[in-house]
């Protein structure tokens, strides 16, 4: 440390005396000139970094060493509303200066240590990035934030709304972090290794009564504590992605106001009532993608979630199937079958056998739709998607039919969805023991060869038993055999016409 300083004082001195050594060179006029022209910039910061439009840009320019405030242009001269120093080496943060900042940003830094009260000069100080650094709990004190306290008046730093301090070293906030910040809005803490939410944690997140956003994805979470969502009554949108949650929450049903909900890559093997997302009355947006481990969605488990718009369950990579009960749902005892108003669906790059037709209550008022990429199973079961609703969806603009082949039966297999629905193809149906048609034709043949084997045989033995003379009676028993398998076939057939 002592020896950057060193360093940093050298350069600057010594661009500072060329800097004059040329002014005198050129003479008292230009002197003047310069300094006029340069005036907005005359400062430590500006040489290094690049001042313009009220923004100092000091990113990417290996700096270790925090500016002093004297280094920054005079507030009269310069008004400086946004700054970056992101993607420096910068460890330790002092004091900012007296100035207009709105928005700074310190982010992709080696940040360890930040002074107190290093913010209090930034009274309009409204988005603070402290993303990418090494803060550990016990440095990230809740007087870092303290503002000047003028009797009478507010905390200084009441305009900070947005606060980031994803990816660093946290497992726990202080207890009275937010103190000084209470009108934070928009908190992430994304992507550090919290593994829980303690008591301590909740005690700070309680203080944020305003807050509308918490983004705790990649924060190793099993749970979360009931009830975290009790008290931000505006959160209206909760990122969980990315964490270590076999179900969705129990907290979720606590919320108030919840409207975007993000909850993929969590390791849930099924989706069901418990432990599924319902109930939430304003949720518009649900994103439960990417989930390795997911293997179906079952009745009810996404169920009265009257305000869903958006729905993503896309590459679960073992998902073959979504039960046709799994949104609909009814208010009272009474009422008559909901469905979600959902106008953006994807269920690209899932397992999915088959889709079933009562899942959605419209499907032709959807803006988005796609069904890239499953493993379709092309037999009568899913004749409604080739006859109904691919023509019904295919005017839509996002619609997506990319890589959509038919997997199953194994004669149908990598015929692609689109050109069935073009040439209103009739798949047949798999028969009642599951077997697959390709295994029909099979016994028929096995039937026709038994046949013609039977046929002389049994004319042989009529031959025979006229002569004993009850023959009669065992010719039209095996005639009558043969008939009721014949039926039964020709039956199944049938309905697939119909459909
Ligand atoms: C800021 O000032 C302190 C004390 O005056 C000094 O030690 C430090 O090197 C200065 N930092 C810079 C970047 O000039
Ligand atoms: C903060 O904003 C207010 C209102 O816009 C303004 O009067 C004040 O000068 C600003 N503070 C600083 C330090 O620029
Ligand atoms: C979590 O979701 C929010 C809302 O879309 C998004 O802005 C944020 O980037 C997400 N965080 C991560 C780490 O993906």
């Amino acid at each position: 440390m002592p020896d950057l300083v060193h360093l940093g004082y050298q350069f600057t001195s010594q661009q500072k005396e060329e800097y004059w050594l040329m002014m005198h060179q050129v003479g008292v006029l230009l002197v003047v000139l310069a300094t006029c022209s340069t005036l907005t910039s005359a400062s430590v910061i500006c040489d290094k970094c690049n001042c313009k439009n009220n923004h100092v840009d000091c990113q990417n320019r290996q700096l270790s060493l925090h500016f002093n405030v004297t280094d920054w242009p005079n507030a009269t001269d310069m008004k400086i509303t946004e700054v970056r120093f992101d993607n420096n080496m910068l460890v330790h943060i002092t004091e900012f200066p007296v100035q207009a900042i709105t928005y700074l940003s310190l982010s992709h830094n080696h940040i360890t240590l930040i002074d107190d009260a290093a913010f209090m000069n930034l009274e309009n100080l409204t988005e603070l990035d402290l993303s990418y650094n090494q803060l550990i709990s016990v440095n990230l004190r809740p007087n870092i934030f303290k503002g000047h306290f003028r009797p009478g008046e507010y905390q200084s730093l009441h305009n900070l709304k947005i606060l980031h301090l994803g990816n660093n070293a946290l497992h726990s906030l202080d207890g009275d972090l937010f103190e000084h910040i209470p009108n934070v809005k928009v908190l992430s803490l994304d992507s550090n290794p919290m593994k829980l939410i303690d008591v301590v944690t909740m005690m700070a997140l309680d203080q944020l009564h305003g807050l509308e956003v918490l983004d705790l994805a990649y924060t190793e979470l099993q749970d979360l504590p009931e009830y975290i969502l009790h008290t931000p009554i505006n959160l209206k949108v909760l990122n969980l992605t990315g964490n270590l949650m076999n179900r969705a929450p129990v907290a979720l049903s606590y919320s108030h106001a919840l409207e975007e909900l993000y909850f993929s890559e969590n390791p849930v093997t099924v989706l069901d009532e418990q432990t599924g997302v319902n109930g939430l009355q304003h949720l518009r947006v649900l994103h439960l993608s990417f989930m390795d481990e997911l293997t179906s969605i079952e009745a009810g488990s996404l169920k009265n979630l009257p305000s869903l718009k958006e729905l993503y369950i896309s590459h679960n990579k073992k998902l073959t199937k979504i039960n046709e009960n799994a949104l609909s749902f009814r208010n009272g005892s009474e009422e008559s079958e909901q469905w979600p108003p959902i106008k953006i669906l994807s269920l690209a790059y899932n397992r999915l056998g088959s889709l079933q037709r009562h899942l959605l209550g419209h499907w032709d008022t959807l803006d988005f739709f796609d069904i890239s990429g499953n493993a379709w199973i092309c037999d009568c079961e899913n004749q409604w998607m080739i006859s109904n609703l691919l023509p019904s969806v295919e005017k839509i603009n996002g619609y997506r039919i990319n890589e959509s082949v038919c997997v199953e039966p194994v004669e149908m297999r990598n015929r692609r969805l689109h050109e069935l629905e073009v040439r209103h193809y009739h798949m047949r149906c798999l028969d009642s023991r599951g077997n697959h048609p390709e295994k029909d034709a099979k016994i028929l043949v096995g039937v026709v060869i038994g046949v013609l084997i039977a046929v002389p045989l049994t004319l042989a033995l009529v031959f025979l038993l006229r002569r004993t003379g009850f023959g009669a009676t065992l010719f039209a028993r095996a005639q009558y055999g043969h008939n009721d398998y014949s039926k039964a076939f020709y039956s199944r057939a049938d309905s697939v016409e119909r459909f």
